[in-house]
Parts: C-alpha cells; sequence; structure tokens
C-alpha cells in the first residue's frame, strides 16, 4: 500500500492551491455577501483545464485521474465552497456523465465546449416532490417521434443561471416506473425553457442555484443520454462520481477551517499565553486533525477505487458522509475557537460554517448516503 501522491498529482495540488490563494481569496467575502458568481475564477479554472479535468484529451479535456481531483477540490474548497461547487458539478455530474454514456455527437457538440470550460453544465433531477426520492420524477419528456416533448419544473439546481447545457432527467414512461426515465440534453435558448428565480442561500451564496421550468419544450431525440429508459441508472451512476467530488469540498471546507483555527490559535493570547498554548483549544485541534485525515483517506480511497475501473459507490457515499459530517463539527470547532472574531465575517470561518452545511443535503442528503452504504453491506 503506497500513501505517496506522484509528482504530477502534487503539482496539480499546488497549482490548485496557488490558485485558490491568488484568485479566489480575496473576493470571496464580498462574492458570498451579494451572491456573486465568481465568473472570472470559473473562465480561469476552465482555462486551467479544471473544468474537465478527467476528460480524454481528445474531447478538449485535462485527462487527469479521481484522485488528482480530490485534490483539486480540497485545495478550492478551502477558500471557496461556491467556485468549488461549479467545478465539482462540471466535472462530476455533466462531463464524467457524458463522456461515459453519451454520443459521439453528444460528446463532439457539449463535451468538448463543456470540458474546456468555455461554457459550463447543470444537472438536472431535483424536484419540487422529487428530492431523496428521486424515482417520483414529474417532469415528463413525451415521445413525439423525432423529438420528446418536454414539461415540469426542477428545483435547486446548481448552475442554474449560468449554465448552457443542462442534463435533464424526466419521466418517459409513467407505467414503467424508474425504467421508463429519460435523461435529455436541452440548451439554454431553447423555446418554452425558463430559468426561475434565483435562491437566497445560507451558504454556497456565490453559486448560482435556480428553479428551472420547462413549458412545451422539444428536445431532438438524438439529445436523448443512452438507450430508452436509462435515465435514471445515468443519474444514479453519474451521482456515484459526484459524492466523491462533493466529499471533497467538505474536506476542505474542514480543512481551510482547521487551518485558520491553528493559526488563529498560535496569536491569540489570553491568560498570558497564546490560546494554543490551553489544553482546551489542543484537544480540539488534535480531534479535528484526526477527523479531517480520516474523511481525506475515505475520499483519496473512493477516487483511486474509481480510477482502477473497481465498484466505488459505497467508498463514495462513506466519503459523502463522513466528510460533511466532518465538516460540520470542524468549522462549528472553528468558530468557537475563534470566539467572537469567529462570528463576524473578516474572519471566514463563519462562511465555511455555513457553507459546510450543504454538503450534508446535496446529492443525496446524509440519510442517503446510509441507505446506499447499508444496501451494499446487505445485499446477497
Ligand atoms: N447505479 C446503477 N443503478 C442504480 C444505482 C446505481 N448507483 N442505484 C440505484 N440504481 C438502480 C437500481 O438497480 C434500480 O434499477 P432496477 O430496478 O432496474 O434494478 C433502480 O435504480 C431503482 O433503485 P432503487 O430501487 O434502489 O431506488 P430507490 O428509490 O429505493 O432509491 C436512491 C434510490 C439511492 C435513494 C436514489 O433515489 C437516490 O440516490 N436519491 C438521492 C438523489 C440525489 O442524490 N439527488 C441529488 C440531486 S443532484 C444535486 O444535488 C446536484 C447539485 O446541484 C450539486
Amino acid at each position: 500500500m503506497i500513501f505517496e501522491l506522484t509528482e504530477e498529482q502534487q503539482m496539480i495540488r499546488d497549482a490548485a492551491r496557488d490558485f485558490a490563494q491568488n484568485e479566489l481569496k480575496s473576493g470571496v467575502i464580498e462574492r458570498d455577501e451579494h451572491q456573486k458568481f465568481p465568473t472570472e475564477q470559473i473562465r480561469k479554472l476552465g482555462e486551467l483545464g479544471f473544468l474537465g479535468m478527467m476528460v480524454d484529451p481528445k474531447y478538449n479535456g485535462a485527462g487527469l485521474d479521481t484522485v488528482s481531483y480530490v485534490l483539486v477540490m480540497e485545495e478550492l474548497s478551502k477558500i471557496d465552497a461556491s467556485a468549488s461547487v461549479v467545478v465539482s458539478v462540471n466535472n462530476s455530474l455533466v462531463c464524467d456523465g457524458l463522456e461515459k454514456y453519451g454520443t459521439e455527437e453528444q460528446k463532439e457538440k457539449y463535451l468538448k465546449p463543456l470540458a474546456a470550460g468555455e461554457i459550463i453544465g447543470a444537472f438536472c433531477l431535483s424536484e419540487p416532490e422529487a428530492g431523496s426520492d428521486a424515482t417520483s420524477q414529474r417532469t415528463v419528456a413525451e415521445d413525439k417521434g423525432d423529438h420528446y416533448l418536454l414539461n415540469g419544473t426542477k428545483n435547486w439546481i446548481t448552475n442554474g443561471g449560468t449554465a448552457s447545457t443542462y442534463l435533464v432527467i424526466a419521466q418517459t414512461h409513467p407505467e414503467k416506473g424508474h425504467r421508463g426515465i429519460n435523461a435529455l440534453i436541452v440548451e439554454k435558448g431553447m423555446d418554452g425553457f425558463t430559468v426561475g428565480p434565483k435562491e437566497n442561500k445560507l451558504g454556497i451564496r456565490g453559486s448560482d442555484t435556480h428553479s428551472l421550468l420547462f413549458s412545451d419544450v422539444r428536445v431532438p431525440k438524438e439529445n436523448r443520454i443512452g438507450e430508452d429508459g436509462f435515465g435514471f441508472k445515468f443519474a444514479m451512476k453519474t451521482l456515484e462520481g459526484g459524492r466523491i467530488g462533493i466529499a471533497a469540498q467538505a474536506l476542505g471546507i474542514a480543512s481551510g477551517a482547521f487551518e485558520l483555527a491553528v493559526n488563529y490559535a498560535r496569536e491569540r493570547q489570553t491568560f498570558g499565553k497564546p490560546i494554543a498554548q490551553h489544553q482546551a483549544i489542543q484537544f480540539k485541534l488534535a480531534d479535528m486533525a484526526t477527523q479531517i485525515e480520516a474523511a481525506r483517506l475515505l475520499c483519496l480511497k473512493a477516487a483511486w477505487l474509481k480510477d482502477r475501473g473497481e465498484p466505488y459507490a459505497q467508498a463514495a457515499s462513506m466519503a459523502k458522509l463522513y466528510a460533511s459530517e466532518v465538516a460540520m463539527k470542524a468549522t462549528v470547532e472553528a468558530v468557537q475557537i475563534h470566539g467572537g472574531y469567529g462570528y463576524v465575517k473578516e474572519y471566514h470561518v463563519e462562511r465555511l460554517m455555513r457553507d459546510a452545511k450543504i454538503t450534508q443535503i446535496y446529492e443525496g442528503t446524509s440519510e442517503i448516503q446510509r441507505m446506499v452504504i447499508s444496501r451494499e453491506i446487505l445485499k446477497d
């Protein structure tokens, strides 16, 4: 067993760390406060190849492994989880799904600009009445011969306003249940497709979350991903990879808060010495460091399995479940260590605490991860 990163992986991690420090950090408080999407930063991330990290270079991707993706997600998320969720969704839920299951024509037309970061994508599964219970899709894609007629509403869609390409999950054959669901590529600007208002969120406020409305949108048949009825499996398989990205995001939020807490504890004096010399603080730091390291190992293990082509659904859910819990705990402790300073925006930890919460909700709540893990344990 080798725990060492390759030279290339270290270089990529360092590049992401530099980018986060030099490009993401300066405006992050303002973007959070004003719910401002990091447009310029995402453009630069695209130029660096971070929006199509694992895609084959022949489709404009960087051709890197999932371990590198985890390293990048951790570094970006230490500083700006609003930017990193864009990276995660574009890489895992959009590019990865299109590369694995799309046709050559779909890859030429959609994957290439997505992987190059020229446009960004969105993954549209959740609905007002189908969040965790994802088989209960109400959005309908009626088969009209050469096209589908799409009607319905999607909720809480990351990149909802800024995306150009949307992978939309919809029901075509209700009598077949989840086996009647399709995944369609929908373009912004198609007649009948409207982006609803932006959500005013607790955390990841710089990201762009919208509802989407489809009213008699004609989607050509060639925009269906996979065979008729493959849409639910497409969503589930794609989410497996997505959960590694969000696990790494949670890890980054936790380790970002931890680094801030360590620095603060070294500087802040109480009772005549730095608070780092008080055992109450040392114990908190020791617990945080131990939990963060365990979360990191789970993330890397899931990524390693994926890179080896082995089943990784359970490992991805374990990583996401655990890392998101660690993100909540570590950020709450980081605020506590900062005392009153932790409660104001300039010290960053209150934002990380707010950002941490979403990692227990999106791409499957903690309860969904437990379902996935326990099903794997109990299956014959
Ligand atoms: N891979 C392949 N197929 C899978 C699968 C997987 N990982 N998981 C389930 N399936 C298949 C099953 O085999 C079954 O197919 P068959 O009947 O043909 O065998 C079918 O899907 C239905 O499976 P279940 O009976 O297990 O379905 P269920 O309704 O009991 O539960 C669930 C499935 C795991 C709970 C699923 O609904 C789920 O993951 N829900 C959470 C959805 C989610 O993560 N939403 C996040 C939205 S995206 C997002 O948040 C993005 C963002 O903006 C950042």
